[in-house]
């Protein structure tokens, strides 16, 4: 593959759900490009990452949890001084558990929305302080191209939250972008990572592969290079964009 390169060597970047399959890699084309990076995730630090021993910072913890979001955050201010980018990545789809808003359970859907939502409240309030420092900054949030679409097994809870991942990303655009902070959705179509675990034969892939356009899953690659070109000067004048990354997957309505 022949992709673009990035220099962010003075430039530092916060990613939560850097334990999982879009933020790992997310993390790791961070520091590639020479920034200083915190992660987070309830998961432990994958060992790509933590190879990048002095430029890393991997706290293990949950996102809901407004102390730890404060704590790291503020270890972040220390080494950091700023931020740059924020990576918003962590999120969670049960299959089994999210259903159809009329039969849900409500102790579920107020769990997805803690996480896929209410953290990114506490994780903003905590980013833009920081990113006032340095004077400007790049916020990318992950949401979902099934909020667009619908599916046909609904999972009401995963899908609301999302949507309003895009709407609040879009207010933080217009909140901030007189102060040269931008905000931005990307929505992955079907991008094989540990939350898809469930496409576990070549088979199962290959059939998913079919209803996907451009024939193909798609991987974590293909995603943090959607979240690099929003970090990066080259999207210098996007903001308050939702930026479908689907292999085409929108087209069919
Ligand atoms: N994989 C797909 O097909 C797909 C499609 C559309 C959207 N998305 C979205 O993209 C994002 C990344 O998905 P992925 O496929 O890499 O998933 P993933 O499950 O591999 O990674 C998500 C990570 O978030 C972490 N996480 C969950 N709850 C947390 C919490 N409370 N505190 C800290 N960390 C927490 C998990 O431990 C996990 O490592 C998610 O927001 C997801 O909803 C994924």
């Amino acid at each position: 593959m022949n992709l673009p390169k990035y220099d962010f060597s003075q430039r530092s970047a916060f990613v939560t759900g850097a334990g999982g399959g879009m933020g790992e890699e997310i993390t790791l084309s961070l520091l590639r490009a020479g920034a200083y990076v915190t992660a987070v995730d309830l998961k432990p630090c994958p060992e790509a990452i933590a190879k990048f021993k002095d430029r890393i910072h991997f706290a293990q913890g949950d996102i809901r949890n407004r102390a730890f979001v404060e704590k790291t955050f503020g270890y972040h201010q220390e080494h950091s001084g700023g931020l740059d980018f924020l990576a918003n990545v962590a999120g969670v789809l049960w299959f089994d558990r999210d259903k159809s808003l009329l039969e849900i359970d409500l102790d579920v859907w107020d769990e997805v929305f803690d996480i896929n939502l209410k953290s990114m409240v506490l994780i903003a309030r905590a980013a833009v302080p920081l990113m006032r420092k340095r004077g400007s900054g790049s916020m990318v949030h992950f949401s979902t191209i099934q909020w667009m679409r619908g599916d046909p097994v609904p999972q009401d809870a995963y899908q609301a939250s999302k949507a309003a991942v895009s709407a609040m990303s879009r207010s933080l655009a217009s909140q901030l972008a007189a102060e040269k902070i931008r905000s931005n959705t990307v929505l992955p179509g079907p991008v094989f990572t540990p939350m898809q675990e469930r496409w576990n034969t070549e088979k199962i892939r290959g059939q998913v592969a079919r209803h996907i356009p451009l024939q193909r899953i798609g991987n974590p690659v293909d995603l943090s290079q959607a979240a690099m070109f929003l970090f990066s000067d080259a999207g210098s004048f996007i903001t308050g964009i939702d930026l479908p990354v689907d292999g085409g997957m929108l087209l069919r309505g």
